[in-house]
């Protein structure tokens, strides 16, 4: 199965997805080609490192958000692609581009959602005291943050840790829970009902 990994910036979730693929653990996932709307993002730089196909669509040469994701829609039918990843990607989608990929868009949040959605999830949980935040993986559907959950992992926030320290526990445990994620899709056993996903 091809897939899409849309990225923003530091790309780590990306290289977790390339080391799961390079190790067999996306079952016949393979990421053909990794899309930036930002020129220095080092996720760009770690794509091109193992000669994967990197796009740059940057924001200024799109009139609207529209004209934006229909280059986006156009690259990836292009290549065929079957499922598509968001990974740090810092933009918010169009309805017409969630409708064109419909179930077959993931994205991770930092966070475990419905609490702390947006973009700052990981210092949102910090600053509010919570115990107990993690990660989540998710449909994407047109509003932000709020399709069917497919997988959650808890983390604890203990009273020494910096927030730096909250990142690094957060992102370990993406790393681990978004190619399991991917990994499930290729292999067809996620299945929809309402605002559930059973995983077959
Ligand atoms: C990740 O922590 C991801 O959960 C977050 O951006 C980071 C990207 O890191 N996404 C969001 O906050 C989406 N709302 P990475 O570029 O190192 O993978």
């Amino acid at each position: 199965m091809k897939i899409a990994v849309l990225v923003s910036g530091n790309g780590s979730n990306l290289q977790a997805l390339i080391d799961a693929e390079k190790k067999g653990n996306l079952a016949g996932g393979k990421i053909a080609v990794v899309i930036s709307d930002n020129p220095d993002a080092f996720a760009v730089t770690r794509a091109r490192k193992i000669g994967i196909e990197t796009i740059v669509l940057k924001k200024q040469d799109f009139k609207s958000r529209e004209d934006f994701d229909t280059e986006l829609i156009r690259k990836l039918r292009d290549r065929k692609i079957e499922l598509v990843v968001l990974a740090g990607f810092m933009r918010i989608l169009t309805d017409a581009f969630i409708e064109e990929y419909k179930n077959r868009i993931l994205n991770i949040h930092p966070a475990l959602l419905p609490s702390f959605k947006g973009a700052h999830g990981i210092k949102d949980a910090f600053k509010s005291g919570t115990k107990v935040t993690g990660v989540t993986v998710h449909f994407v559907e047109k509003e932000v943050d709020s399709g069917p959950i497919i997988l959650q992992s808890s983390v604890c926030i203990r009273e020494e840790d910096t927030e730096a320290d909250l990142e690094e526990k957060i992102h370990k445990e993406e790393h681990k829970l978004y190619p399991e994620a991917v990994r499930l899709f290729v292999e067809g056993k996620l299945k929809i009902e309402g605002r559930k996903v059973k995983i077959m």
